[in-house]
């Protein structure tokens, strides 16, 4: 009797072990296969959790078909053997891709069949022809148990931890389940998860994928299910191979995909049963037309004869079946010759290179440029002017290349540099380009001045933390930009509400009111003004530490990279983004512009021009209430003083604080003046014209 608590925990954990993971299965079936999903992420995290935790404190209750294993086991060293009880066969292609191919499928097999003309016509189903990898998924009693490559059609590769972490195929399937049932079907990376991932990738600086289909077919070879398990996989039904043990077994192809849905299979909602080659090409068209708007690639159709008892008359020749037919699409790839690469600068100064091409018709337009994304990515697809190479184009995802015919090579065609082909500067205006560490795009630093970024400077300019001015938001920096009113951010202090009453939707008082808010901005702050100026990794807080640091905007201007980095918080990557953007003669004039027009800040921010400590040297010694030594230091120096270590006859000041060292001695030795840190705050303030004594 002493384990009976333990067995009565048992049989509860298996109880609610059984609950959860029909209701994770729902929830997936919902998510994933229906794309309804029925809870929020959160809640499912949470029953998927208390699944794992159960499972772990009860390891004999765990099972393969749990939603817990679709995260995948151990590395494989090399995939098993499957034989397939029933081959992988594949399809006859008709070339002709306008609507005369389904005519032509459609009279082969009446001629087959010896029905004249006079007789009704065939029954058909069409289907999308998915373009992706053939699996083979064995599920025994409604359990996943197995899933396979197709290889050469008799032969496949046992891919079963692989193909459990796809996340819409079922790992049991609902209702009264055969006993065997092999479900054929593709393999495939819908387009938004696949362009999500190499987003992903390229921001990490890690290698990308050629296209969705090698994306797939690459996954669901990988020999480390982990692995596999972060690549984003779907699966669609499209065939049987071996059954046994259905009582109701379907009879046609349409009622074969609609047993899969009830089972939980996913099936694609585009298919279509019809009589006769005028519903199959009427399907095709359709289907072209949805071609880009599918979430997935495909790359034509296929007609099926819909009756299974047909299909079987019918049979195979030459390893195809007589029964079915691929009908295509003309091609989202296609190969050209790569004439240049141009350098585009964006709105927040990153460059990007792009591809000029020589103009190819692909995915059904006509293309002459392609991203190539960043400077790694050129690297690492090693694509050179002069060379042949895959454009691809699919849905209205702007055209990318994908790779290089290597073997068509120009002898003496370089390695791309992007550096070196803009000789380091923007190819906008000429201010130097960086690239950070870690990093995988180069920016033009010469943010404030380069038009290619106006309009994203003068809204950051404008907005609510920096100089807030209130109505000058994206439709009107676009107006005014557009308009030729606005070269540079300096302009806006001379724009007059006339000019601003003749852009279209602009009445006379909100140009007035506008002009109002601009001038109403030239009192700011220097914090608000430095987070202003647009410079990269300085934000608000940033802007904060530097305005209460130096004190003054000279004091910032001045700064190397060394005194840059005492600030606190700041590292070397922010001290050189600082240093470098300075260091721009173009972002200084449009600082010096700006202050011209008129921006002034409260003096108590220490914040001043004037250099009214200029001849005096100051010594420090102790430790001072408020202000840091460094800080102290940089303060006396923006005000033109300047701080030297030791005491001598050339100091005017000492300033004191606690716990004061042998240079307090020296200062009365020598009869000097000391301070302490109030009497220096007031130096510091006090007006430019004459330096007032404590
Ligand atoms: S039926 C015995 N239906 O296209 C006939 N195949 O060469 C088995 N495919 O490798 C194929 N969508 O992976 C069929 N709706 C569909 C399909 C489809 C894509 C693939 C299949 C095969 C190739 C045909």
């Amino acid at each position: 009797m002493s384990d009976s608590p333990t067995r009565d925990a048992l049989a509860e954990a298996a109880a609610r072990v059984l609950q959860l993971r029909a209701e994770l299965a729902r929830h997936d079936h919902a998510y994933y296969v229906l794309d309804a999903p029925l809870i929020p992420d959160a809640d499912y995290d949470a029953l998927f959790r208390e699944l794992q935790d159960l499972e772990q404190r009860w390891p004999q209750l765990r099972v393969a078909d749990s939603p817990t294993q679709r995260v995948g086991g151990a590395p494989l060293p090399e995939f098993a053997q499957v034989q397939h009880r029933v081959p992988m066969l594949s399809i006859r292609t008709e070339t002709d891709t306008t609507a005369q191919g389904a005519v032509a499928f459609d009279q082969r097999l009446r001629n087959r069949l010896g029905l004249d003309s006079d007789a009704p016509p065939l029954q058909y189903q069409a289907e999308l022809k998915f373009d992706g990898l053939a699996i083979s998924v064995r599920y025994e009693h409604g359990v996943l148990v197995q899933g396979a490559t197709r290889g050469d059609g008799q032969t496949g590769e046992d891919v079963t931890q692989n193909v459990r972490t796809i996340r819409n195929l079922p790992l049991r399937l609902q209702g009264a389940a055969p006993q065997v049932l092999e479900v054929r079907g593709e393999v495939l990376m819908k387009r938004a998860d696949f362009l999500r991932y190499n987003a992903a990738q390229r921001a990490r600086g890690l290698p990308t994928l050629v296209n969705p289909r090698n994306g797939a077919a690459g996954s669901i070879r990988q020999l480390d299910p982990q692995v596999a398990a972060q690549r984003p996989l779907s699966f669609f039904a499209y065939g049987w191979g071996e059954i046994a043990g259905w009582p109701d077994q379907p009879r046609t192809q349409h009622e074969m995909l609609d047993a899969f849905a009830r089972m939980g299979l996913p099936v694609a909602a585009q298919r279509a049963c019809g009589a006769g080659a005028a519903a199959l090409a009427e399907f095709h068209a359709r289907v072209l037309g949805e071609r880009d708007t599918l979430p997935f690639d495909i790359d034509g159709v296929v007609y099926k004869v819909d009756s299974l008892a047909l299909q079987a008359e019918l049979g195979y020749r030459n390893r195809e079946p007589v029964w079915a037919v691929a009908h295509k699409y003309p091609a989202q790839e296609r190969s050209t010759r790569l004439l240049a690469i141009e350098v585009q600068v964006g709105r927040t100064g990153k460059l990007t290179p792009v591809a000029r091409l020589e103009p190819v018709f692909v995915g059904g337009v006509t293309v002459t440029s392609a991203t190539l994304h960043n400077e790694d990515e050129v690297r690492r697809k090693d694509v050179r002017i002069g060379d042949t190479v895959i454009v691809r184009r699919a849905g209205d995802v702007i055209p990318e290349i994908v790779g290089v015919l290597g073997e068509r090579r120009e002898p003496g065609a370089q390695p791309f540099d992007l550096q070196g082909l803009l000789h380091g500067a923007c190819p906008v205006c000429g201010s130097q380009i960086e690239r950070e560490p870690g990093e995988v795009d180069w920016r033009c630093s010469g943010g404030l001045y380069c038009s290619a970024q106006r309009k994203q400077a003068l809204l950051h300019y404008a907005s609510r933390l920096a100089m807030d001015i209130e109505g000058l938001g994206e439709r009107l920096v676009d107006q005014i930009v557009d308009a030729g009113l606005v070269h540079g951010l300096p302009d806006i202090y001379a724009l007059r509400a006339e000019q601003l009453a003749e852009l279209p939707r602009m009445a006379a008082k909100s140009a007035d009111n506008l002009v109002r808010a601009i001038r109403a901005s030239l009192r700011t702050t220097l914090a608000r003004f430095i987070y202003a100026l647009g410079i990269r990794h300085v934000g608000e807080a940033t802007a904060k530490e530097l305005a209460r640091h130096f004190g003054g905007l000279q004091a910032l201007l001045d700064a190397d990279v060394q005194r840059l980095e005492r600030v606190p918080d700041i590292g070397p990557v922010v001290a050189a983004s600082i240093h470098t953007f300075f260091a721009q003669a173009h972002n200084r004039e449009v600082v010096r512009q700006l202050l011209d027009a008129g921006i002034a800040w409260e003096e108590t921010e220490g914040a001043t021009l004037s250099r009214h400590l200029e001849g005096h040297t100051f010594v420090l010694t102790g430790t001072l209430p408020t202000l840091g030594r460094e800080q102290a230091r940089e303060r006396i120096e923006a005000a033109g003083g300047k701080v030297s270590a030791s005491v001598s006859r050339k100091t005017r000041w000492v300033v004191a604080g606690a716990e004061p060292g042998s240079k307090l001695e020296r200062a009365r030795e020598l009869g000097i003046e000391v301070i302490d840190e109030t009497a220096l705050l007031q130096l510091l303030q006090a007006p430019a014209d004459s330096p007032a004594e404590p």
